[in-house]
């Protein structure tokens, strides 16, 4: 060994035995409070024999702030009405003359959403202009963001990401006036930032609209919808049906629109659009088709022999939802064995020759039933065997 090992080996005998880094812990290690609470962070130092230094310290070098309060000894840090920037880390360094050791906190603070609307308004755009507002929202935990508009309860299309929620019209029109909110939720509040957006049409800019937004007719019927435009020089309106030509039994007499013996296909929305030289204004009507059932029976003829099982099944289109009734046509009642089902089953396991006869099903809605027959032939068993096929 030459001296100068001699010597490292010495030095390390001196600390491991005569003195050690001093040990410590932080009580709490993870605390979340509410921004304008206030906590306090323990440092603790074990082997109070040795003398030692304590210090505190923010994470990435960064000064402690005005309302963050360290005790004299050092042993307590004191954040007096937490605020959103005191959260991070926050770092005990104790040192003694054989080292140094240090031990971390965690502080989180949650807070109320934030909401920030760029541009912040109110709006004056011009008809057919390209618009967006960004909705940006803060807090913790990380709200979720909404947009609304005023007096209406339908859900806007917007485009989202982690903290931005965009309101975007391609083109506006004068309808799209009005004032739109956004809201920023989390667990601590609710923040909702208004903004308000006048579209500018020039005078005479079209708007259409229908006072019936939604019409329920029966198959068979007339339906006629109506379509106002207001604008000048006066709005040239037409009709037409999303993704599908108009009925074919339809007439357009000025701003109304018929549709004669309507059927279920022509069930959807149909688009009032009113055009004059500033533009165009679209207004929509939804109808639904309701229609009484129409039934069979599968099959509607059966041979069977005595003691086989029957099924049938009764089939209906309609407007749902539909019943169904087994009965049999003339006087006599089903067999005390059959079973039938919600859904149009007809079942007897072990069919008798007194069964033959005609099956009538009834299915039924709410706006009328209808009848199928199916005709069922029991032969008695004794003929099994002698007879052929057919
Ligand atoms: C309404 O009319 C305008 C202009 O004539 C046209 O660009 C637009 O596509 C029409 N909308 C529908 C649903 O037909």
């Amino acid at each position: 060994m030459d001296t100068s090992t001699v010597a490292a080996i010495l030095i390390s005998l001196v600390f491991s035995v005569g003195a050690q880094a001093p040990v410590l812990s932080i009580e709490p290690r993870v605390v979340s409070v509410r921004q304008g609470e206030s906590i306090s962070i323990r440092c603790i130092v074990d082997g109070r024999e040795h003398p030692f230094t304590r210090e505190w310290k923010k994470s990435h070098s960064l000064p402690l702030a005005d309302n963050v309060k360290v005790s004299p000894d050092g042993s307590v840090l004191t954040i007096a009405d937490a605020q959103p920037d005191n959260q991070g880390q926050y770092r005990c360094v104790v040192f003694n003359y054989a080292g140094r050791t240090s031990g971390t906190a965690v502080l989180n603070v949650r807070y109320p959403p934030t909401v920030t609307l760029t541009p912040a308004g109110p709006l004056r755009v011009r008809v057919g202009e390209p618009v967006s507002i960004e909705c940006r929202g803060t807090g913790r935990p990380r709200p979720t963001l909404k947009w609304k508009r005023q007096g209406s309860t339908l859900d806007l299309v917007t485009k989202a990401t982690e903290d931005v929620n965009t309101i975007e019209w391609a083109v506006v029109r004068p309808e799209d006036s009005g004032v739109y909110a956004c809201q920023a939720q989390n667990n601590e509040g609710m923040t909702e930032v208004k903004v308000e957006m006048t579209v500018q049409g020039g005078q005479g800019a079209p708007l259409a609209s229908v006072a019936v937004k939604e019409i329920t007719a029966v198959q068979g019927h007339t339906v006629t919808m109506e379509c106002h435009a207001s604008g000048t020089p006066k709005p040239v309106i037409t009709w037409s049906k999303l993704r599908a030509p108009l009925p074919w039994k339809h007439t357009v007499s000025g701003s109304v629109l018929t549709v004669t013996d309507v059927g279920r296909q022509d069930s959807g929305q149909y688009i009032c659009n009113a055009t004059n030289t500033h533009g165009y204004s679209e207004a929509y009507v939804q109808m639904e088709v309701e229609s009484p059932p129409y039934a069979t029976c599968l099959p509607d003829q059966v041979r069977v022999r005595a003691g086989d099982s029957l099924r049938l099944q009764c089939l209906a289109h309609g407007s749902p939802p539909l019943s169904f009734q087994w009965r049999r046509a003339g006087r006599a009642s089903l067999a005390p064995s059959a079973e039938t089902t919600s859904d149009g089953r007809l079942l007897i396991a072990q069919v008798k020759v007194t069964d033959s006869g005609t099956y009538k099903c009834v299915a039924s809605n709410h706006i009328g039933s209808s009848e199928a027959l199916a005709k069922v032939t029991v032969k008695s068993e004794l003929r099994v065997g002698t007879e052929t096929t057919g």
